[in-house]
């Protein structure tokens, strides 16, 4: 078992997340259940603390504070200081433009307390007459991460004051400098900063705290990372996208109609190749023909299949292949075929079911660079070149992805497979030790390195990877197991490649919303339900996620 990695002091020394990244940390705790106004608290509680502990001597205080929630921060401090110190509190602008219930909240908690004393500088006169001498310590509590552009107005006028002062006062920031990095800026002496240090935060002291983010953020799929990719993107035809479904044979035509079925909401058009008899699933389903073979019928697909189909396989913007194919030697070789076509296109594509086993380790007849994961360094990987992103989503279930695993690694790394029980679908869930899921992603990851790919492995909790960052989905029921919902997820996903989200995002999403549909329809009719019922259900449920409306993860009497 690898040993349970801090995923907080990992990413605190690597600084991978911006100031963008606060806002989806923070809107994906609150889906977890972690309240903003938790949030908050902590905050101002960790600022109160820096400044109790560097700056024991400072009895008077000034809180200097604006109307967003870098202000709502300062009002949280206020209050704990004042337990043991003179704070006084100055709101600079009006009470009425606070913007946040979690700010004003704080705010009349100090304004309705006999130990702060508060004043709202409503005007540039007002500021200008502030007197901040009278104070041993400034708190900056005006402008944090959503500063847009210079300071302007009031804010300017605040930042200006402050700085009069600055060289007799000590001054504390809250984030960060008000102002940073525009002109003017606050000349602070120290900023707490809040969870990790922000990629964009140089040129001023600071000490990082925690405020209680639960260190699973690093790793989850929210919907903060759904939901920028569920807009249409345009009103015209063709701007969201065609998708190409290679997938069925004359045996297995359902799997082909649901992936289709679950595509054709997202998409402008889905157009199907499936060998057999079977009418199209929906009208909205564009048939692709298929010859006869010689000899009459045909049962799948076969290599020479490649050349009709190369010109859907150039106009369309992504490709789902696999679903319900079967693994005779000319489908798997077709597979290959198409495989090579869509690296030299550089199409984005899922690879599913029966066309994973068309990835063969090096050394199997026709699949040695085309689809082989990289055996050297210097082979060319699957699904593009080295340098490249993938282009390639993998879906393989538990059984599935032991298998790639071995075919990629050599025998003395497959000892992994034991330790970490890759092939087991259902032993890792919710209730799994952090140490257990830190595991199977980093498994994840390495075999999506080695496939260079991204690597969806399905399971009570998906495990996703592009092969530099791994992340995980805990959206699921227990009526997903359902034959057919794997193949619905396949077809989303390439609706999402086809809408031009990047790969690892399109797998995130679709097996967000999958997981999500499922539970949605378990409230519904319980945990029986058929992979068409998900796929009828998708549309709503994405759109609910797009409206920032997904339920809460707990049970809580502040979730109503
Ligand atoms: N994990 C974390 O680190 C974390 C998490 C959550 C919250 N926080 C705290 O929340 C802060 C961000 O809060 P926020 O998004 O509400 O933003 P904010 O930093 O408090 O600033 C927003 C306010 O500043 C005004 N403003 C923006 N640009 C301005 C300019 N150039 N001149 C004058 N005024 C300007 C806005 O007015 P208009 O609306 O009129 O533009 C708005 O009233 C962080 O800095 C931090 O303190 C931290």
């Amino acid at each position: 078992m690898h040993p349970d990695p801090s995923p907080i002091e990992e990413l605190g020394s690597l600084r991978p997340y911006g100031i963008r990244d606060v806002a989806r940390w923070d809107e994906n705790a609150r889906w977890l259940g972690l309240l903003p106004l938790q949030l908050m608290e902590n905050a101002g509680r960790a600022v109160a603390d820096v400044i109790e502990t560097a700056f024991p001597d400072a009895r008077r205080i000034a809180v200097l504070a604006g109307p967003g929630n870098n202000g709502g921060d300062g009002f949280v401090a206020a209050r704990h200081l004042a337990r043991n110190r003179t704070v006084d509190v100055y709101l600079v602008g009006r009470p009425e433009e606070i913007r946040t219930p979690e700010a004003k909240h704080n705010f009349a908690l100090i304004a309705a307390s006999p130990h702060v004393r508060v004043t709202a500088l409503g005007a540039e006169d007002d500021v200008r007459a502030l007197r901040l001498e009278a104070y041993d310590l400034i708190l900056d509590a005006l402008l944090g991460a959503g500063l847009r552009g210079a300071p302007r107005g009031l804010m300017r006028a605040a930042i200006e004051a402050i700085n009069r002062h600055r060289p007799r006062r000590p001054v504390v920031a809250v984030d960060l400098p008000s102002g940073h990095p525009h002109e003017p800026t606050v000349e602070a002496d120290v900023a707490v900063t809040f969870e990790w240090d922000k990629r964009e935060y140089a040129g001023f002291a600071r000490i990082v705290r925690p405020i209680g983010f639960l260190p699973e953020l690093a790793h989850l799929v929210g919907p903060a990372d759904v939901r920028p990719h569920l807009m249409r993107r345009g009103a015209h035809k063709g701007e969201n996208g065609d998708l190409l479904i290679l997938a069925g044979s004359a045996r297995y035509p359902g799997a082909a109609a649901l992936a289709a079925l679950a595509a054709a909401p997202f998409v402008d058009r889905v157009f199907l190749a499936r060998p057999g008899e079977a009418p199209p699933p929906s009208p909205a389903v564009i048939p692709v023909p298929l010859p006869d073979r010689p000899g009459g019928g045909r049962e799948t697909f076969h290599p020479d299949d490649v050349a009709l189909l190369r010109s859907y396989l150039e106009a369309a913007d992504a490709v789902v292949l696999g679903p319900g194919l079967g693994r005779t030697p000319e489908a798997l070789a077709f597979v290959r075929s198409v495989l090579a076509v869509l690296e030299a296109l550089r199409r984005p594509h899922v690879v599913d079911a029966d066309a994973l086993y068309a990835l063969e380790p090096s050394g199997s007849p026709g699949s040695e660079r085309a689809v082989g994961p990289n055996a050297s360094t210097e082979d060319a990987p699957s699904g593009g070149g080295a340098d490249a992103d993938p282009i390639r989503v993998l879906t393989p279930h538990g059984g599935e992805f032991r298998r790639l695993w071995t075919a990629a690694f050599a025998a003395a790394e497959r000892s992994v497979e034991e330790r970490t029980d890759l092939g087991s679908t259902y032993s890792i869930g919710p209730a799994t030790p952090w140490a257990d899921i830190a595991a199977l992603g980093e498994a994840t990851r390495r075999l999506a390195e080695r496939w260079h790919a991204v690597v969806l492995r399905k399971g009570r909790l998906d495990m996703i990877s592009d092969g530099r960052r791994w992340r995980y989905n805990l959206t699921g029921d227990v009526g997903l197991t359902a034959g057919g919902t794997g193949d619905v997820l396949a077809g989303l996903i390439g609706a999402f490649l086809a809408r031009g989200v990047p790969p690892l995002e399109a797998a995130m999403t679709g097996a967000f919303l999958v997981g999500l549909t499922g539970e949605t329809l378990a409230r519904k009719v319980g945990p029986h339900y058929t992979a068409e019922a998900v796929a009828g259900a998708l549309p709503e449920v994405t759109e609910r996620v797009r409206r920032g409306d997904a339920p809460p993860r707990i049970a809580s009497p502040f979730f109503p």
